[in-house]
């Protein structure tokens, strides 16, 4: 299974398996990691999920969709590398993916 790896604010890092074809926010709901809020359980209609990309996975995690780019106008200190980590995809391909978490999802 991929390791995802998520570090919260603080810089307190979790390193877990996610499975293949599940999202990023899914990963980090399931093992109960403090940050990610998901309010709307996925549907890219909250911005609680916001992560910000490890800029050298940003290739590999693709582009934000239209619509996950106006959600992210709700969520507060956006930059280059936000991501709504709903629509983030596991796969094998990012095995050693590290996500950095905002300082707070409201
Ligand atoms: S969980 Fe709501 S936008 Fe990602």
């Amino acid at each position: 299974m991929p390791k995802i790896v998520y570090v919260e604010h603080n810089g307190t890092r979790h390193e877990v398996e996610v499975a293949a074809g599940t999202s990023v926010m899914e990963g980090a709901v399931k093992n109960l990691i403090p940050g990610i809020d998901a309010d709307c359980g996925g549907a890219c209609a909250c911005a609680t999920c916001h992560v910000f990309v490890d800029p050298e996975w940003l290739d590999k995690t693709g582009e934000r969709s239209e619509m996950e780019t106006s959600m992210l106008e709700f969520a507060e200190s956006v930059q280059s590398n936000s991501r709504l980590s709903c629509q983030i995809a596991v796969s094998n391909a990012l095995d050693g993916l590290v996500v950095r978490l905002p300082r707070s999802q409201h």
